[in-house]
């Protein structure tokens, strides 16, 4: 969508994940559905170093409202859990440098029961976020049926741009219609949104993840071409720092986001979260590839019997980023390849390690091992080809 916003992937943090639809404030008070949910997350963003490195975004997602419109069939937060209201927690966060995401759906109701932004209510509501200076709406898709998603995914997207507020507008539609054409049309989609999802939920395992990544890169000839500045494929939120992943699982996710230019929203707890999922969250060689200025989106160009998948994104200043990932579970594999086999020109590159910071000087031609460990990968930031070879070629040491 054309509207000024998400040149890059939109980053920051999504509450569904992690914390789902808990109300129960009186005996979860911590973790429940509330504005004190969001500021806590907004105090985090702030002075834990992530917005900074471009998570600015604390997005609400279901069960945020009243069981009621108000008198004027506006939405209204449910007033329990949201004393401060909406409009106040939107100044929160641009106080602080943040934006505010809401959520909607084109149902009767959202997925969770909530009242529903169905075609005659979308104007009224476009207009009820805008008032609240609300800065990204996810309009998601549950008790609508295929031609009312036909209309209304279009209508919201008009209706959000003639309340003459920026708002990032993410669509579930795809995930809604099987996430392919023909019944899905992304030319469409990237002219309406800034962002869709295309697939099921996101869940807090492995399994989850692994069915997300072969799911999108199964079917790259289709999604790549999509995704560009101001449009973007969703796979969902970043699990890193909840239960379900290893380190090196949580590498892996992070890693092939940034592959797939991503919106980055972690759906985790900032108050309690590790060191080391921090640390990978924050990576910022990894950040730089999912926020490359191109915003083209990369793709798995090796499937190997053995179990090892390679996976490469063009970047600015024909640098490029390339992952190794093994889907292997019995101990680190030695993958050898060279450059040239992954179709690099001829030439001396720098590969620096996203993860160890370590650098290594390869010629094209010249073969190198990775080692890398089972459901984990190896993800290294390449550099363009020195115009004069001026450093001493070394090659061999293992990464
Ligand atoms: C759907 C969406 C999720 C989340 C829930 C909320 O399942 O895909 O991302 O918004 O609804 O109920």
């Amino acid at each position: 969508l054309d509207n000024g916003l998400m040149r890059t992937p939109p980053m920051g943090w999504l509450a569904w994940e992690r914390f789902r639809c808990d109300i129960d404030c009186d005996n979860d008070p911590k973790n429940c559905i509330s504005e004190k949910l969001f500021t806590d997350m907004a105090d985090r963003l702030a002075e834990d170093g992530w917005r900074e490195l471009g998570y600015v975004y604390v997005n609400i997602d279901d069960c945020w409202s009243s069981m009621e419109r108000d008198q004027q069939g506006r939405l209204q937060a449910d007033p329990k859990r949201f004393p401060m209201g909406i409009h106040n927690l939107s100044h929160y966060m641009h106080a602080r440098g943040l934006k505010l995401g809401i959520y909607g759906d084109m149902g009767s109701h959202t997925c969770g029961g909530y009242p529903g932004t169905p075609l005659d209510k979308i104007e009224l509501d476009a207009q009820t976020f805008a008032d609240w200076e609300v800065d990204m709406f996810k309009y998601d898709g549950c008790y609508s049926n295929a031609s009312e998603q036909e209309k209304g995914y279009p209508l919201m997207s008009k209706a959000l741009n003639a309340t003459g507020r920026p708002i990032g507008y993410s669509c579930s539609w795809p995930a809604y219609q099987g996430g392919l054409p023909p019944k899905v049309n992304y030319t469409q989609l990237g002219e309406i949104c800034n962002l869709w999802r295309n697939y099921g939920d996101i869940q807090d395992s492995w399994g989850s993840v692994l069915s997300i990544v072969d799911w999108f890169f199964d079917n790259q000839d289709v999604l790549a071409p999509a995704a560009g500045p101001g449009r973007w494929n969703d796979p969902d939120m970043l699990i890193v720092g909840d239960f379900g992943l290893s380190l090196d699982q949580s590498q892996t996710q992070m890693s092939l986001w940034a592959i797939m230019a991503a919106p980055l929203f972690m759906s985790n707890d900032l108050r309690t979260i590790s060191a080391d999922a921090r640390r990978i969250l924050q990576n910022k060689a990894l950040i730089g590839i999912n926020q490359d200025p191109l915003g083209i989106q990369g793709r798995r160009i090796v499937k190997e019997k053995s179990g090892i998948e390679v996976f490469f994104r063009p970047l600015q200043n024909n640098g490029s980023a390339l992952v190794f990932f093994s889907r292997r579970s019995d101990m680190p594999y030695r993958y050898q390849t060279s450059l040239k086999k992954l179709n690099y020109i001829t030439g001396s590159y720098e590969l620096f390690n996203a993860f160890t910071y370590r650098t290594m000087q390869v010629k094209d031609a010249t073969d190198f091992v990775v080692s890398v460990n089972p459901s984990g990968v190896v993800t290294f930031l390449v550099s363009a080809p020195a115009k004069i070879n001026r450093r001493q070629f070394y090659s061999g040491g293992k990464l």
